[in-house]
């Protein structure tokens, strides 16, 4: 693990990750979404090394990692013009765009599909070390497959240490959540995985998008979402995660009724908690993810949350849903996968539960 400065990184640990890249090694950085888990996207072998080290699908493809858009020409066949629009607007920043791939890219990495997804990170380190290993950089989030993706050094250590060659320390990372991934090899274009750029914001430079509805539910194994990573239970921390959806009051109710339940078989309840309801709960342990007010917070705050769960050794956490604004679709969609479909919704929509 070498320690970088976030905001201008140090020149010596950036080249010693770049050799690794270059060498076909895997080299865990920061973005300003989640740390990533990086390796010569041209090189097949380094790429294949990236599963391996993840224990992830071979049907899941990964994203190439740019410094500059003079990069994406040798990796996209084509450039629509909405993609234009969007990285003027948007890049270097959280928005990945599913383009016509060349035949240069590897199987591996686009897992056979027809289209290449495509990024410019905008944390300094990510595009140091691009820039220095000269090739773009083939990157999943750097978390065990179904994890929490890491927001940290220490979370990527908690799940790759000794699969890895090198983790490059750059701090905390900003949004907390994976790139928005777009893909715009259709017309309309369609939203693959909600993140940092919000429909609204692209809606507003391209026009209509379609949502893709592996968004909201989660599949079963036979169905196929436009984007293979929505298809699995992901994000996921030991514990089983239970969202209770509906008026916060009836939730909170909810919450205290499951965890009563819990606790007499003898499980032991962790509670989601925000800082508007921290103090409703009744339960060992109550973590607080943030402030309703403020959900980019939240963002940033999901995936380390999960993660501290496990570190207090709980066996079921019980999740307050939070609203679909801006990027609160992302905040759901992500504790909606960890949840793997486990939603219980009360209030007055909600006949059933009201019976009970
Ligand atoms: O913010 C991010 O995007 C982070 C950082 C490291 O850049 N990366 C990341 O990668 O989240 P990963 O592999 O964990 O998630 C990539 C998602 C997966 O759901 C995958 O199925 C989808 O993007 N994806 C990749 N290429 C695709 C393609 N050509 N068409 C549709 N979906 C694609
Ligand atoms: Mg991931």
């Amino acid at each position: 693990m070498l320690k970088v400065d976030p905001r201008r990184p140090e020149l010596e640990p950036i080249l010693e990750a770049a050799e690794v890249i270059r060498r076909g090694g895997l080299v865990a950085f920061p973005t300003e979404t989640v740390y990533g888990l990086g390796a010569n996207g041209l090189n097949p072998e380094a790429v294949a090394a990236i599963f391996r080290a993840k224990g992830r699908p071979a049907d899941n493809p990964l994203i190439l990692h740019v410094a500059d858009r003079e990069a994406v020409s040798e990796l996209a066949a084509a450039l629509p013009s909405a993609a234009r629009v969007l990285m003027d607007r948007f890049w270097p920043g959280p928005l990945t765009l599913g383009l016509p791939r060349r035949p240069g890219v590897p199987d591996v990495v686009t897992a056979g599909l027809p289209s290449v997804g495509v990024r410019m990170p905008a944390h300094p380190v990510a595009l140091a070390l691009i820039r220095a290993s000269g090739v773009p950089i083939a990157a999943p989030s750097a978390n065990v497959s179904g994890r929490p993706s890491p927001t940290r050094a220490g979370d990527v250590l908690e799940d790759l240490e000794g699969r890895i060659d090198l983790v490059l320390d750059g701090g905390e990372t900003g949004v907390g959540l994976e790139s928005t991934f777009l893909d715009l090899t259709t017309d309309p274009p369609v939203l693959c995985r909600p993140g940092g750029v919000t429909p609204t914001d692209i809606c507003a430079l391209i026009g209509p998008i379609q949502i893709d509805p592996a968004i909201y539910v989660n599949l079963e194994e036979h169905e196929h979402p436009r984007s293979p990573g929505q298809k699995y239970t992901h994000y996921a921390p030991r514990a089983d995660v239970i969202v209770v959806d509906g008026p916060l009051e009836d939730v909170q109710a909810k919450i205290n009724s499951l965890a009563y339940e819990y606790m007499e078989e003898g499980r032991r309840v962790g509670v989601m908690a925000t800082a508007e309801s921290r103090g409703a709960y009744q339960v060992p342990v109550v973590l607080e993810v943030g402030s309703r007010k403020n959900l980019p917070m939240i963002a940033s705050a999901l995936f380390s949350t999960l993660r501290a769960f496990d570190r207090h050794g709980v066996e079921v956490i019980l999740a307050e849903s939070l609203p679909e604004e801006g990027i609160g679709l992302a905040v759901m969609n992500r504790l909606r996968k960890a949840a793997g479909g486990r939603i219980i919704r009360v209030g007055a929509e909600s006949g059933r539960e009201r019976r009970a």
